[in-house]
């Protein structure tokens, strides 16, 4: 069984580890084969451009993830993983996540679909909990589902009709980034703050909802957490504002950084001005237009 899953970029500013997109930039490919004892799972081969970056064994993200969905399906097998790493770790596209995702669909098709969403969206964060220490769950379920996913109390899924331009600066990725970024975000907040962030979290949700684009890319662009972190995003203040000048509808930090996306309707004058404002600060990036990409599934 194999399956692909996508990058995502998680938060769209206010919607701090409750909400992710699927994107169309990079995607993850898991192999897998069960064979019997265990609940367990371990990655025997890692291929594709980023395949040094990751763990072999018991540790990758895809190999925790297999064994919790073998764990709620209560299968006393192994899965025995392939793994083709397409999504760069470390820049903030739910890399770990993807990975996560691939595995714990394809381990639930090779049991002929037993697990529930919500029993998919726990495995798979559990992925995330070996990747970053946090079992946050805004990657892998838009990586599992497809398209714009709300985890609130229950699962929503959106498929709103938008695009995006999405920037990863290629700069050196700090030890234990998400951790490290996740540390920032304050512990505290007084109640105008808080209002200031749910106000503009109730304009991205209804601007997509409703397809008032311009309404959601107000929402995006300002989160209590992106203030917080933006100090150690390569270019933000810069990137931003070109970005905005150059037409952009939203802008915010792809999950915990330093990848940036941009929701915009005039994608091409977007990309022509992010890509000038990062070769301006002396910053390799990739600058590319991205649209919402679909669910991991079988290839
Ligand atoms: N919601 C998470 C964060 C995503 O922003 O820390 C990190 O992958």
């Amino acid at each position: 069984m194999r399956v692909r899953a996508w990058s995502t970029s998680a938060n769209l500013g206010p919607g701090y580890d409750i909400m992710g997109i699927a994107i169309d930039a990079f995607s993850d490919v898991v192999e897998i084969e069960l064979v019997s004892g265990g609940p367990d799972a371990v990655v025997t081969e890692v291929k594709g451009p980023y395949a040094k970056s990751v763990p072999l064994g018991r540790r990758n993200s895809a190999a925790a993830a297999a064994r919790a969905a073998l764990k709620a399906a209560e299968q006393h097998l192994t899965a025995r993983i392939k793994l083709w790493k397409g999504v760069p770790p470390g820049r903030g596209l739910g890399s770990s996540g993807a990975s996560s995702a691939a595995a714990v669909r394809a381990v639930d098709l090779e049991l002929g679909g037993v697990l529930s969403e919500e029993d998919l969206v726990r495995a798979a964060a559990e992925g995330e909990r070996e990747a970053s220490g946090s079992p946050h769950p805004d990657n892998v379920a838009p990586s599992l589902f497809g398209g714009l996913v709300v985890i609130g109390r229950r699962i929503v899924k959106l498929d709103p009709d938008v695009r995006f331009v999405l920037s990863v600066p290629w700069t050196p990725i700090p030890e234990r980034k998400t951790e490290k970024m996740r540390s920032l975000v304050p512990r505290s907040v007084d109640i105008e703050e808080m209002v200031r962030h749910y106000s503009h979290l109730a304009s991205l949700l209804l601007g997509l909802a409703t397809g008032d684009l311009r309404l959601a890319g107000e929402g995006m662009s300002y989160s209590l957490v992106d203030e917080s972190r933006s100090k150690l995003i390569p270019g933000y203040r810069e990137v931003r504002d070109i970005a905005m000048r150059s037409g952009a509808l939203g802008v915010s930090i792809s999950g915990a950084g330093p990848s940036m996306l941009f929701l915009c309707e005039e994608c091409d004058r977007v990309v022509e001005g992010v890509r000038r404002a990062y070769k301006g600060l002396g910053v390799p990036a990739t600058v590319m237009k991205v649209a919402p990409a679909g669910g991991a599934d079988e290839v």
